[in-house]
Formats: C-alpha cells, structure tokens, sequence
C-alpha cells in the first residue's frame, strides 16, 4: 500500500507543532535524526510507567516482565533485518558504538602492523576516526575507494585496491551527504572473494529500505534506532555468529560475564557478552516498537514513498538558478539533496529557512574529507522520511527564493 503521508504525519506529535506562532514545523532533517511516532512514545511510557525493573537480575515480577520486553525488541530488530537469530543482535548505544565495538574487539584481534583495511571517500566520520586511531596504535594501512564526480564509487579502483590483500572492507550503504546507495551487496561479494570481512554502516540504510542481512551476506552491520522512527542513546551491532563468538569482549562489568573470581573472569555467551552494565532498557524497548510501526507500513512502502518526494525535490530544486546539488547526477539514492547556493554561507540559508519554520542541516555533515575532496566547505542539506510532503518540498523552495532576495 502506498503512505498516505497525512495519516502518516498523524502519528507524529512533533510535526504537530509550530515553531513560532503561526509557523508549523517543516522538517526537513530526518537524515540527523528522525522524529518520533505516539507508538514508540507510549511502548517506553508504557515501560516505565508499568514494567520498570532493571532486567537479568531479579526474580520478580516486573525483572521478569522487563527483560521480556527487552529481549522481544531484540527479536523483532533481528526480524527487520532478517538476522538468523536474535543473539545475533547486539544492543550498542549508536551506529558509532557498534563500529568501535568492531574496531576495539575484531580488530585488535585479528589486525597486525601493515594490514589493509578499505573504506570510502564518502564516509561518515563515525567510520573514519576509529580505524585512524587503529592506525596510529597498530600501524594498520587504510585506503579509500574515490568517489566520482557523479557521486557513486569507482568501483575499478575498488577492484584494484582488492589485489592488495585486505582483511577489512568497511563502507556506507548510502551517503549521508550524497544520498548515494552503495552496491553493498556486488562489494561484499567482491571482498569475501578477496578474503577480506565486511563492516556495513547501514545508519543511512536501514532506516529507509528493506535490509536483509543474510542476502547481503555481510558480516557486520551496524545502525543507530534514532534515524529510524526510534529513541537516541540506542543503536545495534549485528554479525556473524562465527565471528561475534571468537571476538573478545569490549566493555568489562556486570551482565556480560558467565563468572567473576578476584583475578579473572568468565565472559558470558553473545549477545550479552558484549553489553556490559545497566542497558538501555527503555530504548531498546522502544526501538522494538519502532521497527513494529515500520513494518506495519512497510519497508518498501516507506522506500517508494521517499523516492518520489526526492525526485520531486531534485526536481524542483534545480529550478532554482545558482543552486547546485551534491551528487545531482548519481540514480541509486535516498532523500538527501545536500546543495550549496551561489553566493550564500549554508549556515544564513539554514538560519533563515528557520524563520519559516523549515528545519535544515547546514555544515560538512560529519562528513568533513568528502566535501574537502569536492572543494566545498560546507553545504545546506534537506532529507526527507516517510512522513515527508510535497507541500513541504515547495515550502523550502519557497524559503531558498526568499534568501536569495533576502542576500540581493
Ligand atoms: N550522521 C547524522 C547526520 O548526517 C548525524 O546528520
């Protein structure tokens, strides 16, 4: 079934609001975060008000109804992404925990002084810095597939680099700045063919289009519940089975041990080896509620639903005479239009957009070597989600003419 964006928007009591009076919220930023649905409010109300108890501990009632909770909302994540099982998920507290998780743990483990690993030009900084502190404590090698002018990978210089042996291949399946959906799958092949693991950073990804990870075969993935209709402060890290046995723990404490003498421990079995102390039991409780609300509307739904408002944004926007979008030329993308007008600072094009209400990001996105490498300082970025309007499109488009004039 096709969204019907107002029931949609019904659902959200964020985009009831206005921002000043006689201004409704026009919001344009669900690539930093998205807002929230009453269903994933009240499972964590609901939570709190009814079940709270700290779970894997107590015997009574309420521990036993919390770790309930909580270990379904692992299950029906592992569901959203077709994962084999649900000890195959691991709660983290972000998409940049559960990459650090890898790099602390699999890493450290299996990465010598001169391995390569592979990650991309158009990389948040989330999946660079991890692997630039591996490399000034390891002495590990990193190279970076290009990204083209048209903003897809070079896929040539990815098959190239792959002759030199990696051990780690880690990209994005889509760009938060270019919108561009990478060829995980035709990637991942590649690198298991080289011999080479592969780390997905699906924060982009899986908020917005179906996600199977035993299609994609890929080892590890990892996504944030906030980019996708769920609360912060939660995120997941999946992988292989085989894999996320072998590795040591991350995070030393109660929960993720078997047994505990004064000189050594015993680590517990995964998923709990890996989530030492208290969780985020509300969190993950509501990030359960949230893959129930996007699985009610449907993955592919949501997908179509973006990529028609996108296509009507591109549209619209390059109506506008001295804008230019970021990666305009590249198909295979999401609802991010990161654009720069002629003239203008991305920071005065956010600021007055606001005063309409409209709610933009403006910035390098933590993004800062991709825009670096196209010589641009900065860009304003609009995305849209499910809940995204056409009449929202227009009333940006509105917005940037009004800054035009408003700079001569
Ligand atoms: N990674 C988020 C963004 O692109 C925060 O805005």
């Amino acid at each position: 079934m096709p969204i019907n964006p107002q029931q949609v928007r019904a659902q959200f009591p964020t985009l009831q609001r206005e921002v000043r009076p006689g201004i409704p919220l026009t919001y344009l930023d669900s690539t930093a975060t998205s807002q929230k649905p009453l269903a994933v409010l009240q499972a964590m109300d609901d939570y709190y008000r009814h079940s709270n108890a700290n779970i894997h501990r107590g015997v009574h009632t309420l521990a036993e109804e919390a770790t309930a909770l909580y270990e379904d909302a692992r299950a029906k994540i592992a569901r959203f992404i077709h994962a084999p099982s649900a000890r195959q998920v691991i709660f983290t507290r972000n998409t940049t925990e559960s990459i650090n998780l890898v790099a602390y743990t699999w890493a450290r483990a299996n990465l010598q002084a001169g391995d390569l690993v592979i990650l991309t030009e158009m990389e948040h900084h989330s999946n660079l810095v991890p692997w630039h502190i591996l490399q000034a404590e390891r002495g590990i090698r990193l190279e970076f597939i290009p990204v083209t002018e048209n903003g897809t990978l070079d896929l040539e210089a990815y098959r190239a680099l792959l002759q030199q042996s990696p051990k780690l291949v880690s990209f994005t399946h889509m760009s938060n700045v270019l919108g561009s959906i990478t060829p995980a799958a035709e990637m991942i092949g590649l690198a298991h063919q080289a011999g080479a693991r592969v780390l997905l950073d699906g924060a982009q990804s899986v908020p917005h289009f179906p996600t199977d990870v035993q299609a994609l075969d890929v080892d590890f993935l990892a996504f944030s519940a906030h980019k996708m209709c769920g609360p912060t402060g939660i995120g997941v890290l999946y992988g292989k089975a085989d894999l996320l046995e072998a590795m040591p723990p991350f995070l030393g404490g109660g929960d993720m041990i078997k047994e505990v003498k004064l000189r050594s421990f015993r680590a517990n079995s995964i998923p709990h080896k890996f989530e030492a102390g208290t969780p985020a039991i509300a969190e993950a409780i509501g990030f359960g509620a949230a893959c129930d609300f996007l699985t009610s509307i449907g993955m592919d739904a949501v997908a179509a639903h973006e990529h028609e408002i996108t296509a009507y944004a591109l549209e619209r926007l390059e109506e506008i005479p001295g804008l230019a979008v970021f990666g305009r030329e590249n198909p295979h993308r999401g609802g991010v239009a990161a654009f720069t007008l002629q003239g203008i600072h991305p920071h005065d094009v956010a600021q007055i957009l606001d005063s309409d209400g409209i709610a933009v990001r403006a910035g390098h996105h933590c993004a800062q070597p991709l825009h670096e490498k196209f010589g641009i300082p900065a860009t304003t970025r609009a995305s849209f989600y499910l809940y995204s309007t056409k009449e929202e499109v227009d009333k940006l488009v509105d917005g940037i003419y009004k800054v035009k004039t408003y700079f001569g």
